[in-house]
């Protein structure tokens, strides 16, 4: 197992996300909801579409696309389309850090 570093914990405001590309992993939407942080996978399972660019509410964000939505804590599909979860990281903030485990 390997952490990785994401980005600063500051970079990611209460309510919002961001997305980031590491090297040799898919594209990654790190989430802050209410001080704790959460890193799923940032490409919809049902499409293309960004879920950085979706809407964030009550630990849910919804797709841009056709509005399913996610638990960004569990990356469970709540609503269709999308049936699939989001894969998620075990995330942990060091040093002021966002990091993953992989
Ligand atoms: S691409 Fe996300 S719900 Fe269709």
């Amino acid at each position: 197992m390997a952490t990785i570093k994401l980005c600063k914990a500051a970079d990611v405001s209460p309510g919002n996300s961001l997305r980031i590309e590491p090297e040799n992993l898919p594209p990654l939407a790190v989430f802050n909801v209410e001080g704790e942080f959460y890193v799923i996978n940032d490409t919809c399972s049902h499409g293309d579409a960004s879920l950085c660019d979706g809407e964030i509410e009550d630990g849910e964000v919804e797709c841009p696309w056709h509005n399913a939505k996610f638990c960004i804590k569990t990356g469970k599909a709540l609503t269709f389309p999308a049936v699939e979860p989001q894969q998620t990281y075990k995330t942990a903030v060091i040093d002021g850090e966002v990091c993953i485990d992989i």
